[in-house]
């Protein structure tokens, strides 16, 4: 069995969870390796539509043994939380699902500064889930975060949660909060945790074991590649290696063990929050906000949609190393009479093909179009590859040539059977 990662290739949402839904039938292990519960990754099931935040899509498939990784910043709260609702439609994760030792705590706190930072920036908000992820990531990196192996060590949680409440309460006390208690937060959090202490552990060994065994890991990324804390629109990002390469530090294992790279991305291109979208058309949002789709899953905005962008794919293709791409929601595009394409941009008088670092060159970027008829087609009940309308195939062959990677999954619907492979 293959290791593979599996990578959003634009700015979220593209349909990961799907995906990931769909190659879990035969595998052993999947991994989430970044982010926190601000993913949330659809997949629907004839039993119901489940929304994954923390735990890894693959839970939903009986056999599956799901990890979360080291790179991952954890909110107990919520995913206890989530572990409940998953219990209560009757999947039972016990023996099966496993947390790192050392992945990162998001605490109240990290919510509140979130929040506290977005409120101060006013209009240069980056629009946030508000779920504490860059104050935790913050934390990780300046080395003063909470583990989640420290949970399981009592005295030594209250010891460092003390420590860290000394710089977070000067912060509280200048913006006139009530402190926070430190016994009393450390009591909630011990009390509330409880029923996830037997699944801490040191996931670096499952993953080891599962290398060593030649079962097949299925690494699940969260959020996309624009969203990328390097590579992103910065600052208009995340606060995590959205990337291919995130996979190996937040998972725990070599890069020369990755055998495969899919990149996930919808047939147009969405964004949800702040930040330059070179590509964005107001008529295409309003089209499918009519038709009821694109709303985010975590948090119920509105996303914002445009046009596919060669220049931003072709990035994505280079950073991620795509061998292959899984491309989702080309149903989204049945009715259109003419589709578009960013094929470079136009700045300052000059044509460019590389995607810029800098947000403010970005903003002054104009897309230049090449237009493909549409094929008017209804292709959600298509099941066979050769079936699916010529100018939709034409769209699919143009999208390998702008990406130099094989499309070698389309997703015409939301449930398992509307997927085609090749
Ligand atoms: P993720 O975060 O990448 O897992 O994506 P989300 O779950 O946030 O958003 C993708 C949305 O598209 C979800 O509502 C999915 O159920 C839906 N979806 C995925 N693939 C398809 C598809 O091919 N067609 C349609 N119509 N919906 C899809
Ligand atoms: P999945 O895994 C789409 C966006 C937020 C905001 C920026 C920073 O479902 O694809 P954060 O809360 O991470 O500090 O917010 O990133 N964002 C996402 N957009 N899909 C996601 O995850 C996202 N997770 C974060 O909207 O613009
Ligand atoms: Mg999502």
């Amino acid at each position: 069995m293959a290791n593979t990662i599996l990578i959003g290739a634009q700015w979220g949402d593209e349909g990961k969870g799907k995906i990931i839904d769909v190659l879990t039938e035969s595998a052993d292990l999947v991994v989430r390796y970044q982010g926190g519960n601000n993913a949330g990754h659809t997949v629907e099931l004839p039993s119901g539509k489940y929304i994954l935040h923390l735990v890894p899509s693959g839970i939903l498939r009986p056999g599956c043994r799901c990890v979360i990784g080291n790179g991952v910043v954890v909110d107990p709260v919520a995913l206890v939380e989530e572990l409940q609702g998953l219990e209560r439609v009757g999947i039972d994760v016990a023996g099966r699902f496993f947390i790192s030792d050392r992945a990162h705590m998001v605490l109240p706190y990290h919510k509140q500064l979130d929040e506290l930072r977005e409120d101060l920036k006013g209009v240069g908000k980056i629009g946030t889930t508000k779920r504490g992820i860059g104050p935790a990531y913050g934390d990780k990196a300046a080395r003063v975060g909470i583990r989640m192996g420290d949970l399981l060590n009592p005295a030594l949680f209250r010891a460092r949660l003390k420590d860290r409440l000394v710089e977070i309460n000067d912060i509280f006390r200048a913006h006139g909060w009530e402190e926070i208690s430190d016994r009393k937060l450390a009591d909630e959090m011990l009390e509330a945790t409880e029923s996830l202490l037997p699944m801490i552990t040191d996931t670096v060994a499952i993953v080891q074991k599962a290398l060593s065994d030649r079962s097949g890991i299925l690494l699940e990324g969260a959020q996309g590649t624009l969203l990328d804390i390097d590579m992103g629109t910065y600052p208009f990002v995340t606060s995590s290696n959205t990337t291919s390469a995130g996979a190996c530090s937040g998972a725990g294992l070599p890069p020369h063990r990755i055998d495969d790279v899919i990149g996930v991305m919808k047939a147009y291109t969405t964004r949800v929050g702040e930040g330059p979208f070179p590509t964005e058309d107001q008529d295409l949002s309003a089209h499918f906000h009519g038709m009821g789709r694109e709303f985010g899953a975590t948090t119920g905005r509105p996303r914002r949609c445009g046009w596919l962008d060669s220049v931003a794919l072709r990035f994505s293709s280079q950073v991620n190393g795509l061998d292959r791409i899984a491309l989702t929601n080309l149903d989204g595009l049945d009715t259109l009479e003419t589709i578009k394409i960013a094929t470079c941009y136009e700045v300052n008088g000059r044509r460019i093909d590389q995607f810029p670092a800098d947000i403010d060159t970005l903003r002054q970027c104009v897309p230049v179009y090449e237009e493909l008829p549409g094929w008017g087609e209804d292709t959600s009940g298509c099941d066979d590859w050769n079936a699916l309308p010529e100018n939709a195939r034409a769209y699919l062959a143009r999208i390998e040539e702008i990406t130099g990677a094989r499309v070698t999954i389309v997703s015409v619907g939301p449930r398992r059977d509307q997927t085609m492979f090749r």
